[in-house]
């Protein structure tokens, strides 16, 4: 593919941007005080010089009713600001990149009782986002400080170097609370008929172009479609685009989507939507409000639909935000043909989405450098000064990153897996029902291993002895983890070994199910002590199986870790298929013949599920850690990673294979 749309400049209001490829706005929460860190800098410098056209960074409030004043977030108003955007924008420009600010004040979103901030949350009625408290309905005073604050912080975006400003008016935010039918209930000017619903946002636009230069971009963000019950459609938006359009518009960057009634269209797993899959309606939008540049998002992670979509004329421009996340150079490892040494992002939003909307740092499930650009940059990796030969054993996802790692800075590498195969654990959860994409991580990490060199060994299982034969200059041990099942959920009652009948029981694991090794039928009850990915890949693996299923977990509802990752609703749905039964708050207690015994702890009753042809456990893993206790005292340098050193998540043993590997 020769990717002539997309490396082919396009001019915005009076700006050119080198290509058409661009990073839609997301919140990093690495601030302290609102204002431009370091880290901020070298995240966006690291994807400025990845290639990338265009870079719109995280938002910036606008006004301290924005978010309740949450410092992990950017402050626009702040005079003091503007040393950190010109930081910033300098770093970026450096690489050739473009930049925008994104001007946004969430309403009632932002909930101050939920990110722990002082100060009211505001909206145009007193309609409120589900589970939280009701806003405040602003007083025209407040609207008119609101507008005079976007005048304000664009000053400031134009002083500090930014050479475009959007206005935030998607996912339900401020202006759409005002001009969407779902939440605006006034009697005044700014609520009723559309051209008072429209009011807000027209003011907010006139207000910014007043204080940037003429030809200055200014473009609005904005949904397509709501997709929540009494909200915009796409015909509806397109009306809203009129007006904005008349009064004057750079550029429209299309999402979708307004929390909390449909996150699975703004910020969609693999799982929920296809790659862009906004890509029709956004052609509509375009043939409707002609003459005005689109930028178009949605799950697009590989530049060759993002091409597809430009040569199509779908969109003027493309976002490839999460997919920036996981490989910052994506763009300039495709010009350059060398597609296959990209992290293709697999849509999971596993670390990057699920750690911001909890106030940690954005990360990403299989890229460790991401967040820690300061330390970790792809930059900044430096060759050995000594090549040494060093041996990896286990190719699960920490063994395979610290394998390619270390070839990458010039030692000789060899990795031995026991299985036929590469990818540990991922590989389970890529066999769930519409989770193939998460198999990708496996991929990526493969072709590495291929680019640089690395000697893989299937099927071969090294002893001690072998090990210590071979001796390698430095021996990294990476062999996974068991599943618990004898003593699993053991805890719970300590004054045994373990719980009645599990000691005898024929008891399966996980991986007899994602495996497909052990027939499964009838009726069958999953323990799930895990609550997170694997006790739903599980559950979903047999839902679609088509057996008769019962959930007992001791968490207070099905897979609480998908919460934060916004794949719950999706994966519940799956589960659900089929008429599953799901008994929260409730702890296995014994497996008698075909009987499985478990304690509501809400009530303190004990109920039982007879006639099981099948208990599956999630109990929790153990390091398999004997080989590098047999090595230890035996080889010059020996260093264990991931989960034989103790079960953890994807991130966290890829960040250790990585950084072991960055300093042998
Ligand atoms: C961690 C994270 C934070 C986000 N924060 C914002 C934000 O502050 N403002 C915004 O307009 N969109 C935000 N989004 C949505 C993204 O801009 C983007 O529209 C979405 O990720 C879909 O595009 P993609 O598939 O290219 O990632 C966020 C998304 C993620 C994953
Ligand atoms: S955590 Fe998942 S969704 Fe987020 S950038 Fe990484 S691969 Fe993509």
């Amino acid at each position: 593919m020769t990717f002539e749309h997309l490396f082919t400049p396009v001019t915005v209001g009076q700006h050119q941007i080198r290509n058409r490829v661009f990073m839609s706005s997301a919140t990093l929460m690495f601030s302290n005080d609102g204002i431009v860190t370091d880290r901020h800098v070298a995240y966006y410098a690291e994807r400025a010089r990845g290639g990338i056209g265009l870079i719109i960074p995280e938002e910036l409030e606008i006004h301290p009713s924005a978010a309740g004043l949450p410092v992990k977030w950017l402050h626009g108003w702040p005079d003091q600001a503007v040393a950190g955007f010109r930081k910033l924008t300098d770093a970026v420009h450096a690489h050739g990149a473009s930049i925008f600010a994104q001007l946004d004040h969430a309403g009632t979103i932002h909930d101050p009782a939920v990110f722990d901030a002082p100060g009211a949350a505001m909206a145009p009625s007193p309609f409120g986002h589900p589970g939280r408290e009701t806003p405040k309905a602003m007083e025209r005073d407040e609207i008119a400080e609101v507008i005079e604050y976007y005048a304000r912080c664009a000053r400031n975006a134009v002083e500090g170097g930014f050479d475009g400003i959007e206005i935030h008016a998607a996912h339900g935010h401020l202006p759409a609370q005002f001009f969407s039918p779902l939440s605006n209930f006034r009697t005044d000017e700014y609520g009723g008929s559309f051209e008072n619903r429209m009011r807000f946002m027209l003011e907010a636009l006139e207000a910014v172009r007043g204080a940037v230069p003429h030809g200055f971009p200014v473009g609005v963000r904005i949904s397509l479609h709501e997709f929540a019950p009494g909200g915009l459609d796409l015909e509806g938006t397109i009306e809203v685009a009129k007006a904005i359009q008349a009064a004057g518009v750079d550029f429209f960057d299309l999402s979708a989507g307004r929390p909390p009634y449909s996150y699975q269209r703004s910020i969609p797993t693999a799982d929920q939507q296809p790659a862009a899959h906004l890509r029709d309606m956004a052609a509509q939008f375009r043939a409707e409000v002609p003459g005005t540049p689109t930028f178009l998002i949605g799950r697009v992670v590989d530049p060759k639909v993002a091409e597809d979509v430009l040569a199509k004329g779908q969109a003027d421009m493309v976002g490839m935000m999460r997919a920036h996340v996981a490989d910052p150079e994506i763009i300039n490892k495709t010009k350059q043909g060398r597609a296959d040494e990209v992290r293709y992002c697999v849509s999971c939003n596993q670390e990057c989405f699920a750690r911001v909307a909890s106030g940690r740092p954005i990360a990403c499930i299989q890229n460790p450098a991401t967040g820690r650009e300061l330390t970790l940059a792809m930059s900044r990796l430096r060759r050995a000064e000594k090549a040494k030969r060093v041996i990896v054993v286990g190719g699960g996802p920490a063994g395979m990153e610290a394998a390619w790692i270390a070839a990458a800075r010039g030692h000789d590498v060899e990795l031995y897996e026991a299985a036929g195969e590469l990818g540990g654990q991922v590989r389970w959860h890529a066999k769930a029902p519409d989770r193939a994409e998460f198999g990708n991580i496996v991929e990526n990490l493969k072709n590495q291993l291929r680019v640089h060199g690395v000697k893989v060994h299937l099927g071969v299982r090294l002893t001690a002895d072998d090990l210590v034969e071979a001796g390698a200059d430095v021996t990294i041990v990476a062999t996974g983890s068991k599943p618990r099942v004898r003593d699993a959920f053991a805890e719970w009652r300590p004054d045994l070994p373990h719980l009645p009948g599990f000691d005898t029981a024929d008891l399966y694991t996980s991986w007899d199910v994602m495996s497909g090794e052990r027939p499964i039928s009838g009726r069958v009850v999953v323990l799930d002590g895990d609550g997170r990915h694997e006790g739903a890949a599980v559950a979903e693996k047999l839902a679609a199986l088509g057996v008769e299923l019962h959930v007992v977990t001791p968490f207070p509802q099905f897979a609480p870790g998908l919460v934060p990752s916004l794949e719950f609703a999706s994966s519940l749905g799956r589960v659900l298929r089929g008429g599953t039964s799901i008994s929260t708050t409730s702890l296995p207690t014994a497996v008698e013949g075909r009987t499985v015994r478990f304690l509501q702890t809400a009530t303190g009753e004990e109920s039982v599920i007879e006639d099981v042809d099948a208990v599956v456990v999630l109990g929790g893993k153990v390091p398999d850690e004997d080989l590098y206790f047999a090595v230890l005292d035996r080889l010059p340098e020996v260093h264990r990673i991931g989960d034989c050193v103790q079960p953890r998540r994807i991130a966290q043993a890829m960040y250790q294979g990585h950084k072991i590997a960055r300093e042998i």
